[in-house]
């Protein structure tokens, strides 16, 4: 590898090499600047720093780009889905008929929930928020089945197969159980359904009736879940792999993940968005008040659904929910005003120079929540969606790091500003 970067530092040069990534990105390897040279990099929030080498999903933010495993997000769209896509995700590649007909078998196998486990839910207030909720039971699934809940993925790789469709299977059997929790609805079984249309049956079958999805439902879902599949490393994916790191079992890794992904500035956009929907519909906005006010800076009127970290374009998923919104409610046979809303707003932002002067673009939460209110899902649940979604990306990364023999602890440092070494002060002469 080269050294062509360097580092000078109180007049000296520190000479590093620069990483290419398989597209193009370039990353100077400071691994050894600390020991080099006494000072480390400061990067609030981490924007510029690459915490690992992946081969699990590339975004390129300028260009809009998404692909999974060199599959680009729209093609996954397109031709696949959600399960085959999870596969992709964890696996590398597509599978080939007989892996997709296991992964399904285990998937369907690992559906239940222990009927102990379920009594868990009893000790919950109806409302407590249902990512706490989740993110708790996914905890302790590591307590019911503690022989997967280990971190030895050379000895036993069998192991995995089974654990992440196991952790895949009932994150989505314990995110319906938590809303008919909230609702004080009995439990439904489980039954030997494709994963979306058994979603769809755990969360509104009734004990003397039982649901059944039309084709256009199950797809919606299946296209939704497909778009939250991964996305690099963000909050909950990294936060995944810091715990992870620590060889902390697959289980734990992931309800550590589903708590990051609780926060409004993570997992919970696309409830701001249909809030802020909501709101303009109240008022008789048609969203041109909104956009007006939106361009003021102020972040508690910020356009919700609009801008992201990292993207500085359109956000691919966005593009895909977007044009899905408008066919599912036609196939559907629903209108929804809101859905006009984000129209309307998407077309004034783009056109107004705020917007297209900061390169603020639609993103994934903009148009998921009203697909997500076609399929009868409340707004309080639709984190829990995305976590649902989420749970491949997770996996595949936990398994990249629990993977990795050389793999070190996730252990950043940081720049002390607290008070110098100062005496204990007795109590009788404080204050
Ligand atoms: C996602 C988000 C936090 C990214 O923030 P960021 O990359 O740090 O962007 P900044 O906060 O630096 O914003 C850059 C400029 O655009 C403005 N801006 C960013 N997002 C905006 C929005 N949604 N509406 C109005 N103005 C926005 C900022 O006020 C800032 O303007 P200034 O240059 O005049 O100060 C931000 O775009 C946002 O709050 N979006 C709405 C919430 C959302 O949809 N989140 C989901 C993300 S998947």
């Amino acid at each position: 590898m080269p050294n062509d970067a360097s580092i000078k530092i109180d007049g000296k040069e520190y000479p590093y090499p620069v990483m290419i990534g398989s597209e193009g990105e370039k990353a100077i390897d400071v691994r050894n600047l600390r020991k080099d040279s006494g000072h480390i990099f400061y990067d609030q929030g981490y924007g510029n720093t690459g915490s690992c080498e992946s081969q699990v999903t590339f975004l390129d933010g300028d260009n809009g780009i998404l692909r999974h495993r060199g599959y680009p997000i729209d093609q996954l769209a397109k031709h696949s889905d959600y399960i085959e896509t999870a596969y992709l995700v964890i696996y590398g590649e597509l599978p080939t008929e007989a892996q997709r007909k296991k992964f399904g078998d285990l998937l369907r196998e690992n559906a239940h929930i222990e009927p102990q486990m379920q009594r868990l839910f009893e000790g919950y207030p109806k409302n407590t928020p249902p990512m706490v909720v989740l993110a708790s039971l996914v905890a302790s699934l590591a307590g019911y089945y503690p022989d997967l809940a280990t971190n030895n993925f050379e000895k036993d790789l069998q192991q995995f197969d089974l654990s992440a469709a196991m952790a895949i299977s009932k994150i989505r059997t314990l995110g319906a159980m938590v809303y008919r929790h909230g609702r004080g609805l009995p439990f439904m079984h489980p039954k030997a359904l494709p994963f979306c249309d058994n979603f769809l049956h755990l969360m509104f079958s009734e004990p003397y009736h039982d649901y059944v999805a039309i084709p256009e439902v199950t797809s919606a879902l299946n296209l939704i879940l497909l778009m939250h599949a991964d996305h690099e490393q963000n909050c909950s994916t990294s936060t995944v792999r810091m715990v992870g790191s620590s060889g902390a079992n697959l289980f734990t890794s992931l309800a550590a993940g589903i708590g990051a992904l609780s926060g409004p500035l993570h997992g919970g956009a696309n409830t701001a968005v249909m809030n802020m929907l909501q709101s303009i519909h109240d008022e008789n906005d048609d969203g041109t008040r909104f956009i007006e006010a939106a361009k003021g800076g102020s972040k508690s009127n910020r356009l919700m659904g609009f801008g992201h970290a990292v993207y500085r374009n359109f956000d691919p998923r966005a593009r895909v929910i977007g044009e899905a919104c408008s066919v599912v409610l036609k196939k559907l046979g629903k209108s929804d005003p809101l859905l006009d809303i984000a129209q309307n707003l998407e077309q004034a932002a783009l056109k107004d120079d705020y917007f297209v002067s900061r390169k603020l673009y639609p993103n994934v939460d903009f148009y998921s929540g009203i697909i997500f209110r076609a399929l009868g899902i409340p707004t309080n649940m639709f984190t829990v969606m995305f976590a649902i979604g989420r749970a491949p990306g997770w996996i595949a990364n936990w398994k990249e790091v629990a993977s990795n023999p050389k793999g070190r602890i996730y252990r950043p440092r940081q720049v002390y500003t607290g008070p110098v070494k100062r005496d204990y002060v007795p109590m009788a002469r404080r204050g």
